[in-house]
């Protein structure tokens, strides 16, 4: 796709798709729980609904009507064995969470995925469930996808994973569902906490104390209905583009801004910039506001530590502002970027050197040193939906023209992102 410079500012009113992390959870939660969940703002990309046709192949009857959907839970051992492989297509969320479940199950599983997500490392969740008794093995011995999961005994633990993952401990929280006794993950810091809010919606008894949460086994999780926030990770791409392209001025209604997924805002203020926050509302302890953005000049900053979780998807696009900020912008401990749908670090590395901006990659991020004026060049996106957004927004402010290869692979988390870009530049 040929993108070009946008001379006009953006201006206008949006509202950004449902979070995904929420929807898959939606799904997930609402099928193990007893009557009918009723989910509104769903996200109806290519990732979410992969999970939703995971759960009907598992015999729960799930009714998606636009952003509505309808799921009638069948109990945590309602599932049912499902008909050859469940295919997960490009999303690690699915089969990471689902890991967990299925590791719960009276029947023996087998789960795949795209070329992407076969490559992605699995061992982080084979470990933990191996050591709560779980019959997990990766089918050819490489850690990654196609994954085997058969009946068996899970036992409490207490785990401490090595990396900062809401996948690995929403992973072992589900399957702690199934345990003999209590299950607590410790992390080296705190990730993104849906898992947790939901299951306490749906009456899981949970704790959270500092980096480690506590689940029981054995609740009864009763559907609850969930209205799902605009998902920041989307909001992302035009919170960078109306701090850019000059002039512009942009509200993004209803965005979910969660202590644990907010970590752009800060980075926007270490940069100097501000963002308004409106109308503040929590729904099933999810909170979130309306933001207005307006173009500002930003400096450089250092992302990292107990940061980079709080925006790890938003990476992309905060190297696009860095290298349109004033001065050096520094992201470090952001290693879990090399295991994403691409390789991420790579990725923004050669997509705005080629730009024409001044950037290296480290052994666990990135050196941006930002104000270089950008230009156009062919980005190739490896079919990772974030670096085609991110692309797409640097692309406002280069001169020339910007072609993104397989620029359609936004449909995995935003099918409807270039018409609404087209909004804001109308
Ligand atoms: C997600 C967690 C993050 C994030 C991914 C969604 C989730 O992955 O990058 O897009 O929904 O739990 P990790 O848990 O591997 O960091």
């Amino acid at each position: 796709m040929i993108m070009k410079k946008h001379s006009r500012p953006l201006k206008g009113q949006l509202q950004v798709p449902g979070d995904k992390s929420i929807s898959h959870r939606s799904v997930m939660i609402g099928s193990l729980a007893n009557g009918t969940t009723r989910t509104s703002g769903f996200l109806a990309g290519a990732d979410c609904l992969s999970t939703i046709s995971c759960f009907r192949n598992m015999g729960i009857d799930i009714a998606l009507d636009g952003t509505t959907v309808t799921i009638h839970g069948k109990g945590l051992h309602g599932l049912q064995a499902p008909d050859g492989t469940l295919d997960c297509g490009n999303s690690g969320t699915t089969m990471r969470l689902l890991s967990g479940i299925l590791a719960g199950q009276q029947f023996p599983v087998r789960l795949t995925g795209d070329a992407s997500l076969q490559t992605r490392p699995m061992r982080r969740v084979i470990d933990p469930l191996s050591t709560m008794g779980a019959d997990i093995r990766s089918e050819s011995g490489n850690g990654c996808a196609p994954l085997l999961t058969a009946p068996a005994g899970l036992h409490g633990i207490r785990y401490a994973s090595p990396v900062a993952s809401a996948q690995v401990k929403s992973c072992v929280l589900l399957a702690g569902l199934y345990a003999d006794g209590e299950t607590s993950v410790t992390e080296p810091a705190i990730s993104r906490n849906h898992t947790e809010l939901m299951l306490q919606g749906f009456g899981a008894q949970l704790s959270a104390s500092g980096t480690t949460v506590t689940v029981q086994p054995e609740p009864e999780l009763t559907a609850a209905d969930i209205l799902i926030p605009g998902d920041i990770s989307s909001a992302a791409y035009f919170i960078a583009a109306g701090l850019i392209v000059p002039d512009s001025e942009i509200l993004l209604t209803n965005v979910g801004i969660n202590p644990t997924r907010d970590g752009m805002l800060e980075v926007i203020r270490m940069m100097g910039g501000t963002i308004q926050t409106e109308n503040r509302q929590i729904s099933g302890g999810e909170t979130s506001a309306d933001l207005i953005i307006r173009q500002q000049s930003l400096h450089g900053c250092t992302i990292a530590g107990g940061l980079i979780p709080r925006l790890i998807d938003e990476l992309p696009v905060i190297a696009v502002l860095a290298a349109y900020a004033d001065g050096t912008t520094v992201i470090r401990d952001a290693q879990e970027l090399k295991v994403k749908e691409s390789n991420r670090i790579d990725l923004v590395v050669s997509m705005l050197r080629s730009m024409g901006a001044e950037i290296e990659a480290t052994e666990d991020g990135m050196i941006i040193r930002g104000g270089k004026p950008l230009h156009g060049a062919s980005i190739e996106t490896n079919k990772d939906h974030r670096m085609a957004m991110s692309a797409a927004v640097a692309s406002l402010a280069a001169d020339g023209e910007t072609d993104i290869k397989d620029a359609e692979c936004v449909s995995i988390s935003y099918p409807q992102f270039y018409e609404d870009l087209k909004k804001l530049q109308a």
